[in-house]
């Protein structure tokens, strides 16, 4: 990775694709193999205190607090960038979105690197995200220099993605509940959707998104209907459908967040001509998954 080399590694989220985030030649690299818009900017990931000082600015009271609470972990920040930040990492922003990752594998990456890694999640612009390194093997792995398999990852969906300055807001619903973020410094504002000026780029409403076709239901389906479609439940099984996986027999939500992703990809490589996809409940991580499956099925 000093030499400019792009990895592919587990985080406890997603799988994300790295390169040394003061290589301006090797962040390039990443989003060529991604086919990722350059409007797009990339996450920083850091081992340490030291290396977020490196990185941005300034630490306002707010993220201070929110980095006490919840780091390592799945909660991104946006600060504002140091200058030795390639503006191609972040889009040409002043601010920076950086976040320390709590996976081992990311740890001892990050500190045996010795420098902050740039890293989106490591999957083709636009479809869903890896879970697992076999989905990043399969989607990019003739393009990386290397894969480091860590298993399933245990959240299986993004960081939540907060903005300090002007204010708090939210910028993308994620795997740290924004409830939870609210008990420690009060409320989110909720980011009013400008396309023309989004505050989160890339944040597009077609994202996360399989080949085969997929809809959120809003309730049953007349069973001629199912034939040659697969479903994705919450938490019943409905019979008449090709292929069938359950988010969480349970109806555990951080359950079926760390199920979402993986099983689209397996509904997707079966060659069905549809996915039906059960609403989840909308509170905790539920947010998240329904705000991905909002996107995946938007067309
Ligand atoms: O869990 C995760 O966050 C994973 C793992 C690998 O860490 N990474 C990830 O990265 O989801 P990615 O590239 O798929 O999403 C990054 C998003 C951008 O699309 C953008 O919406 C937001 O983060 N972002 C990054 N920098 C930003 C900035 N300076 N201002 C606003 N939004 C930013
Ligand atoms: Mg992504």
């Amino acid at each position: 990775m000093r030499g400019g080399g792009v990895v592919a590694f587990p985080t406890e989220t997603v799988y994300g694709l790295g390169a040394n985030a003061f290589d301006a030649r090797a962040v390039a690299r990443v989003f060529e193999i991604k086919q990722r818009p350059s409007f797009d900017p990339l996450i920083v990931h850091v081992a340490d205190d030291e290396t977020l000082m490196k990185v941005v600015e300034s630490v306002p009271d707010a993220a201070r607090a929110l980095i006490e609470r919840f780091w390592p972990g799945p909660l991104t920040l946006v600060l504002r960038k140091r200058d030795a930040v390639p503006s191609i990492v972040t889009a040409g922003l002043p601010t920076v979105g950086v976040r320390m990752p709590a996976h081992p594998v990311a740890r001892a990456l990050l500190e045996r690197a010795g420098v902050p890694l740039a890293a989106p999640s490591a999957n083709p612009f636009g479809y869903l995200s890896p879970t697992r390194a076999e989905h990043v093997e399969r989607m990019l792995g003739e393009r990386v220099d290397a894969i480091l398999d860590g298993g399933a990852t245990t959240l299986g969906l993004e960081s939540t993605i907060v903005m300090l300055e002007p204010q708090p807001t939210l910028l993308r619903c994620g795997a740290l509940p924004a409830e939870e973020i609210e008990a420690v410094i009060g409320p989110l504002a909720r980011e009013v959707g400008s396309e023309s000026a989004p505050l989160a780029p890339g944040r597009l409403e077609t994202h996360y998104a399989p080949t085969t076709p997929i809809r959120v239901l809003d309730g049953d389906v007349p069973e001629r209907e199912r034939p040659g479609a697969g479903l994705l439940a919450f938490q019943t099984a409905v019979d008449g459908y090709d292929a069938l996986r359950v988010l969480s027999r349970s109806g555990d939500l951080r359950e079926a967040a760390a199920h979402l992703f993986d099983y689209l990809h397996e509904l997707d490589a079966m060659g069905l001509t549809r996915i039906d996809v059960q609403a989840v409940p909308a509170h905790g991580i539920g947010a998240a998954i329904a705000d991905r499956l909002r996107r995946a099925s938007h067309r």
